[in-house]
């Protein structure tokens, strides 16, 4: 009984797909360690998207709040996120709340323990790019944890130089990202079980074994609109090229799901599914030739795959692997998307360059670490090995296509 008493109480609040996935493993993580009663918080900002990670990782949530509707805005979210944490927090009085990222249920989670002088753990704290707008809302959200964060997790050292400029309050720490320790134990998973393997690729029998690839994600809030309309125009220009095939998993947000199954349903090159669960999905990295995406989590995880991706964005908060060279921005223009698949398909040797695995975000260990932090124990941060010069094929590409900023705080 006493023991019981003197355990660190932790609750990890998280609502949506890429949280999940990021908190899995810190979630294992924190259980295993005899020093901590680890709780899980599941705010349902997301519901099925969600549900398919906890199935995966086989978690069990304390807690489940149901916040989401159809087309939510962000204010009724918001509210609706206030309104049912606080409940939580009352009943649990947890001594820490760990939030991640950059979503809607992470500011509010962390704002609702700020309100209550709960000490809080940011996970992926320092992330920038320096524009207000950009990723929107999630560029603020970030923000905003950050300034009231007792810990502050960055996952490298140019996050952790992005917070220590700011002069922040909180404590902070290069862990690398939980993206990796998931994305690693996911791959070993696939890598020891042969049939799970087979039902894994069963589930994409329709690829040609002639064609290659081309995996496509993408939701962002700010491509909402034209933005869509001109990521749709490129992949149909695309899809005209009879040595490609498109594999695009649609976000359910019912503003993708629009534009996207209007002007791609069809499509002979096109295959629109379902978004898949974290195993499938990994599998399905594995496959791909290049990726395009406008996701954070896979800007992440496929350079460590090592495969080529391109970005549908303008900036990004996650500079690393520009640097390295097997990610590059392309906005969202038509001409800028086909381009730049164009070359990683056509150049066999560009392709390759591009394709050197990377680890800018992460060993694997950040979860350690950060369980490290909370008890107190000396922590042996992350150190990036040095990235390679980008080879003279990527340089030639970057070179190529049209400026796109990379900013760096
Ligand atoms: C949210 C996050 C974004 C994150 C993304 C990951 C915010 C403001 N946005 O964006 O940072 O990158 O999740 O995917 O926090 N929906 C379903 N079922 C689901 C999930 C979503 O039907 O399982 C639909 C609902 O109609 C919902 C809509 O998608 O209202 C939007 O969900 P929301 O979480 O508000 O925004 P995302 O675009 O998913
Ligand atoms: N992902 C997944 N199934 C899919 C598409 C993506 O499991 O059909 C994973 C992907 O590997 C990454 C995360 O979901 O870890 C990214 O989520 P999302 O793109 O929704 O959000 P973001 O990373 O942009 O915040």
């Amino acid at each position: 009984m006493a023991r019981a008493q003197s355990r660190l109480k932790v609750l990890s609040i998280f609502g949506t797909r890429p949280e999940a996935i990021k908190m899995a493993p810190l979630v294992k993580a924190l259980e295993a360690e005899p020093g901590i009663d680890s709780r899980i918080c599941v705010t349902g900002q997301h519901q099925s998207m969600l549900q398919q990670v906890l199935q995966t990782f086989d978690l069990k949530a304390d807690y489940v709040l149901e916040v989401m509707t159809p087309g939510q805005t962000l204010n009724t979210l918001t509210a609706a996120l206030y309104s049912a944490i606080d409940p939580v927090l009352e009943e649990m009085q947890p001594d820490r709340v760990l939030v991640h990222g950059d979503t809607t249920t992470a500011m509010v989670a962390a704002m609702s323990a700020f309100h209550r002088r709960i000490p809080i753990g940011h996970i992926e704290a320092g992330l920038r790019t320096g524009d207000i707008h950009q990723p929107w809302p999630e560029e603020m959200n970030r923000r905003s944890i950050d300034l009231i964060a007792d810990h502050l997790f960055t996952p490298t050292a140019q996050a952790r130089r992005n917070v220590l400029g700011e002069r922040l309050q909180g404590k902070s720490f290069v862990t690398g990202n939980t993206v990796i320790d998931a994305l690693q134990m996911t791959a070993r998973r696939i890598e020891q079980n042969r049939q799970l393997r087979a039902a894994l690729d069963r589930q994409f029998s329709f690829l040609l074994p002639e064609r290659r690839m081309l995996l496509v994600t993408g939701h962002r809030r700010e491509n909402f609109g034209d933005g869509f309309q001109d990521i749709c125009q490129a992949l149909r220009t695309l899809s005209q090229r009879d040595d490609i095939q498109i594999v695009y998993p649609v976000h359910l947000n019912p503003n993708v799901q629009g534009p996207v199954n209007e002007h791609l349903g069809g499509l002979p090159n096109v295959h629109l599914i379902e978004p898949l669960d974290y195993l499938s999905f990994v599998r399905l990295m594995q496959r791909a030739h290049v990726v395009l995406t406008d996701s954070g989590g896979v800007q992440e995880e496929a350079p460590s795959l090592g495969k080529p991706v391109l970005v549908m964005r303008d900036v990004t908060e996650r500079p690393e692997a520009v640097e390295a060279g097997t990610v590059r921005l392309v906005g969202t223009h038509p001409e800028s998307i086909v381009q730049g698949v164009s070359m990683l398909f056509d150049d066999a040797l560009l392709w390759r360059s591009a394709s050197q695995s990377s680890n800018p975000y992460g060993d694997g260990q950040a979860c350690g670490r950060i369980v490290d932090v909370l008890m107190g124990r000396a922590v042996d941060e992350f150190v990036a090995t040095p990235t390679a010069r980008r080879s003279e094929a990527t340089e030639a590409l970057h070179q190529s296509m049209p400026l796109r900023s990379v900013r760096v705080h």
